[in-house]
């Protein structure tokens, strides 16, 4: 008799993307169809951890590095429980996104770039958080006074102004099969 490991068939889908572009919500979609296909999976959202694990740290650049290090390392406990994990968060710089995937293994990272013009993201303003940030009110807003890292080879493209969450999480979909991560 041989143990099994339970990381073995676990992967990470890290979506990153100003603030929003839709990252959360194409998640969501995500991990419903992912629990509906009978796999174990949990979701990882920056703004939710930034009111527990993370609400010791603010939005400097040394900040912003050691929150995406604690999701990263997040990410890989729950692997190795057994469980596919999404992040949703800003994750402005390709080191720290770089680190996440070498933690995560070969093949088994999914860096879904969700892409949005700033104006867009800026005109939708769902939280009200551009506005506070243009007037001044928030510094050190992702896109307007602090940088935003784009990926240089996403495994996922997604411009999130033209296509639905259900049309983003179907190409994530495809991505997937085509991994071998998941099957049809
Ligand atoms: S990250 O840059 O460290 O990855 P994270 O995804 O955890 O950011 O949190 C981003 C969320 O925090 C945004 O969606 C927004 O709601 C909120 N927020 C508050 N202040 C800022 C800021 N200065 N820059 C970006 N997002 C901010």
């Amino acid at each position: 008799m041989s143990l099994i490991d339970p990381s073995d068939s676990t992967f990470v889908i890290w979506f990153t993307g100003i603030s929003g572009a839709g990252k959360s919500t194409i998640a969501l979609v995500v991990e419903e169809r992912l629990r509906e296909g009978g796999f174990a999976v949990h979701n990882l959202d920056g703004d939710a951890l930034r009111h527990g694990l993370n609400r010791d740290l603010g939005f400097s650049d040394a900040d912003r590095v050691e929150n995406i290090r604690r999701v990263g390392e997040l990410a890989r406990l729950f692997n190795h429980v057994g469980m596919i994990v999404l992040v949703a968060a800003i994750s402005p710089f390709r080191a720290g996104r770089d680190a996440a995937r070498e933690l995560a293994g070969p093949g088994r990272f999914v860096e879904v770039h969700v892409d949005t013009p700033l104006e867009v993201a800026e005109e939708r303003d769902v939280k009200g958080l551009y506005k506070r940030a243009r007037s001044g009110q928030l510094p050190n807003f992702t896109g307007i006074d602090s940088p935003y890292e784009a990926p240089l080879h996403p495994e996922v493209h997604i411009d999130s102004s033209f296509e639905s969450a259900e049309d983003a999480a179907d190409e994530v979909f495809r991505v997937l099969l085509e991994m071998g991560l998941v099957s049809s």
